[in-house]
């Protein structure tokens, strides 16, 4: 095996020899890591060995850590004692498990990191904070459970607005130690090191710290936490410490915190963000429960937590009942260089009539053990395996674990909720439920059936409640709202804050009525791929034909031009709010609905057109509507985005980039600078290339060719330079929508290019601050899907399965599992197979060739 052999020292230049050596600082600058990385990619080196001069095992771990980052390799120590082999191969297996973090910036980086250390399960999420952090600017230590929202009004330029919010919970994580009179918060001590280690594959996060304290000593802390996968009311801590002297004035305090307030996103800070009053507060020997209630929707959230230690004599207690809190705390000795170790297993429901605290608790241990086994077995149904590309790997593992961090079939069942826009991870977006499902259903829909049921029942459950709104303005059917949160109703706000200039402007972005559309889709994919009859009939046809209702009475109909509009809206892209100098907000004939319309018209018998009479429209108008929506097309072939596009100012890129830099968030660039994105071309992220993200290109000519357009050939190519040239990409998940059409029409270079901006989109944390806030689910799912989509070529829209690979020149193997109707299939692409296991005979589409598998072997086919 050819491998790179790394010395910290200097020693000689990069050599063309058999043995490629090279010295550490030859490695910092961009240039020198892209001249040694085309090295590696020539030889295919497999690994690296990292010769160790003067490293002490800390800056050693936290450099082989980051060389293996930086040159996308397993970086191994030397090692003459132990195989090289396979300490490579261990160390390729376990890297792209292991989310890594050395330092402590504190801030929004902090914040980020935080994000992107959580732990959770579906039901419940906790930040990756360390259990001594408080709320402050530069630690978030956020609780939370999903579907848990308040309401409340605040002052704003003596207007007063109401926002619903994703409440952030007591803090049952808190523990620390008060050493001779010293608090150990981890942000006010004199901090040595600290590393923060999360396994994506167990769902555990371990934190060692080393603290100097003023009388002299070393301490050193070690904290494990995780929520429970296999119980999803119990997440634990075990909280270990040790001085390096003996020490006899030491306060353990544990504590159950209702003094919380929301405080994770800067901008909502100066609304609002008392969300709960404590109600009851029980203190006895170890065991303390805290209830709180929330101040406007009234959910009562119970939180129970035992202390157990074989360290601590836990019945030298001192319990206090504080005004918002329950306080527990001991004082020990600690002997020089003995661990001693306390576990806080803690009970958390917003249902107290069904979910009830056990009266043993499990031990730390065992609750790790039982949620590791629930983790082996989302991660064999879920897994995507790549070889050849450690960081790929390591980021799609990033977002398979985030993604059943914010939901899984262990968490989420009979649970009346959805995925938030940013997990069960930060409060932006105030927690609320998005079009964004339409990026993450794929994920559950092929994994796990039943969380994409659940995940659709919380729609079908506001089903009244998009009546409602609907009716409130003056249409019939379901309109479902932009933002959702605890009941369905319109959580938008009115008023929208530009930090740039600092002003309150209009937000008209409930326009963008294309939800209720991304909900069809959502209801007909589930359908179309499980063939669960049950749902369709008792819940999806009824919400299609409402959704239908809804979209028919907001045409209106052009006797002139003989073409129906869909006037007032918004599409995907928020940049375009309205026409220019007009107070309503929408726009006219968006080109993403109209053919999304087109095509929900057309899925009917699923409809049912009879349901439809309501409507006052007799079928003839119905499929006349079907066939004569109005779109804006231009003699090259390029659809335009809304009626009217084609008249707005190109915007000088190039004046802005030098001026600002990051220019993603051009709306408020211009909004600052006195102008407006209304009045130019410029999109957030795809919108009229939405419905190439949604269906294959034979399907949109189809809805074209319905329309009566006929557009040339290479209309999906045109559309995609012409809109990706006017896209800043201000939202995550805009490179994934490109990503995926640059593959669709052979653009490799670019899908790869923007496939591994999304991939790294919260990792990197691209957007500069917005991890903080919490991850962005519909980018990490949307990853998962066009890993498969785009490269394994997956497409699960039709009664066959099709896979029709384009394997990227990176890698040299993808794997994944998927079911389908009780078919459970095991894929292996490599750069001219696929190889096929599944347990029942069936056909799959290789490309437009129908294969019959066996069932119970391998089935190797060549493409
Ligand atoms: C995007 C929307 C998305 C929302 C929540 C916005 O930045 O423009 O498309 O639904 O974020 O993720």
């Amino acid at each position: 095996m050819d491998v790179l052999k790394i010395y910290e020292q200097k020693s000689d230049a990069i050599s063309d020899t058999k043995e490629i050596v090279i010295s550490i600082d030859q490695l910092t600058t961009e240039e020198e890591l892209k001249e040694v990385k085309q090295i590696i990619y020539k030889k295919k080196i497999k690994g690296a060995v990292f010769f160790n001069v003067s490293l002490k095992e800390k800056e050693l771990t936290e450099v082989l850590y980051k060389l293996t980052e930086n040159l996308n390799i397993p970086v191994v120590l030397n090692d003459e004692t132990k195989d090289l082999k396979k300490q490579i191969q261990n160390k390729r297996e376990s890297y792209p498990f292991e989310l890594t973090y050395f330092d402590y910036p504190k801030g929004k980086q902090e914040y980020s990191i935080e994000s992107l250390l959580t732990v959770g399960n579906g039901y419940l999420g906790l930040r990756g904070t360390s259990p001594e952090m408080l709320i402050s600017d530069s630690n978030y230590p956020g609780t939370y459970v999903a579907s848990v929202y308040n309401t409340a009004e605040s002052l704003v330029d003596n207007t007063t607005i109401e926002n619903e919010d994703f409440v952030n919970l007591p803090n049952g994580q808190k523990m620390y130690l008060i050493i001779d009179g010293e608090v150990i918060t981890i942000e006010d001590n004199d901090l040595n090191s600290i590393k923060r280690t999360l396994n994506l594959k167990t769902g555990e996060l371990t934190i060692n710290s080393e603290i100097m304290l003023k009388n002299g000593a070393l301490l050193s802390i070690c904290v494990n936490k995780m929520a429970s996968m296999s119980q999803r009311n119990y997440y634990g801590i075990q909280y270990s410490f040790k001085l390096d002297r003996l020490v006899s004035d030491i306060q353990f305090v544990s504590e159950l915190d209702g003094d919380v307030n929301n405080y994770n996103v800067e901008r909502y800070r100066k609304l609002t963000n008392h969300h709960l009053t404590v109600i009851d507060k029980k203190v006895e020997g170890a065991k303390a429960s805290l209830l709180v209630r929330t101040n406007q929707s009234n959910i009562e959230v119970y939180q129970e937590s035992r202390l157990l230690s074989q360290d601590i004599n836990l019945n030298k207690l001192d319990n206090q009942i504080l005004d918002k809190k329950i306080k527990q705390q001991v004082t020990i000795t600690a002997e020089a260089d003995k661990w001693l170790t306390v576990e806080k297993i803690v009970f958390m429901t917003k249902n107290q009539t069904e979910d009830k605290a056990l009266n043993e608790f499990p031990k730390y241990t065992n609750l790790l053990l039982e949620s590791e086994k629930e983790w082996e077995k989302l991660w064999e149904e879920a897994a995507i395996k790549v070889t050849g590309d450690l960081m790929s790997q390591k980021m799609l593992n990033l977002h398979t674990y985030h993604m059943l961090s914010s939901a899984s079939p262990n968490g989420n069942k009979d649970l009346d909720a959805s995925i938030t826009a940013r997990g069960l991870h930060g409060e932006a977006y105030r927690g609320h439920i998005f079009w964004d499902e339409l990026f993450m259903l794929p994920f559950y829909i092929i994994h796990f059936p039943e969380t994409a049921k659940q995940l659709l029942m919380y729609r079908y459950d506001r089903l009244e409640m998009a009546k409602q709104l609907a009716k409130e303005e003056g249409h019939l059917g379901a309109m479902y709202p932009w933002q959702s949160g605890l009941d369905g109703r319109e959580q938008s706000q009115k008023l929208h804050l530009n930090p740039l200039s600092g002003e309150w402007k209009e937000d008209h972005s409930r326009r963008q009525r294309h939800v209720s559309l991304a909900i069809a889709y959502n209801v007909w994919s589930y359908y179309q791929y499980t063939k669960d009859q049950d749902f369709l009939n008792n819940y999806g046809t009824e919400m299609l034909t409402e959704i239908t209702k809804f979209w028919l009475s907001l045409t209106t109909y052009d006797e002139k031009k003989d073409r129906y509009s869909i006037k007032g809206v918004m599409g995907p892209d928020e940049f375009h709010e309205a026409y220019s100098g007009s107070k309503e907000g929408g726009l006219d004939n968006n080109a993403y609905t109209n053919l999304m319309v087109t095509w929900l018209l057309g899925i009917m018998p699923i409809v049912k057109k009879e349901s439809l009479t309501a409507v006052n429209l007799d079928f003839e108008t119905i499929n006349n509507i079907q066939k004569k929506l109005k779109l804006d097309i231009n003699e090259a072939g390029v659809i335009a985005q809304f009626e009217g596009y084609f008249n707005l100012k190109e915007i000088d890129w190039d004046y802005y980039q030098n001026k600002y830099g990051n220019v993603y968030r051009m709306d408020r660039i211009l909004n600052a600078e006195g102008k407006s994105p209304d009045d130019y071309k410029v999109a957030k992220q795809a919108d009229s290339l939405m419905i190439f993200y949604n269906f294959p290109k034979e399907k949109v000519t189809e809805l074209l060719t319905t329309l009566n357009y006929h557009l040339p050939e290479d209309y999906v190519e045109k559309n995609l330079l012409y809109y990706l040239n006017r896209t800043s990409h201000g939202s995550t998940l805009s490179r994934v929508v490109h990503s995926q059409l640059a593959e669709m029409v052979d653009d490799r270079e670019l899908a790869w290019k923007l496939y591994q901006e999304a991939l790294y989109s919260d990792y990197r944390d691209i957007q500069g601050g917005t991890t903080a806030e919490g991850i962005h689910t519909g980018v990490m799912a949307s990853t998962l899907h066009i890993t498969l989509s785009a490269f394994a070529g997956l497409d699960i829209r039709g009664d066959l399965i099709k896979l029709n690979p384009h394997l990227p020149e990176q890698w040299s193997e993808l794997s994944f599992t998927f079911s389908k109707q009780l078919i459970h299939f095991k894929v292996t692409v490599t750069k001219n197979t696929i190889v096929i296991y599944v347990n029942k005979d069936c056909s799959v589409m290789i490309g437009s060739e129908c294969v019959s598998l066996k069932a119970k072997e391998n089935n190797v086919i060549n493409y």
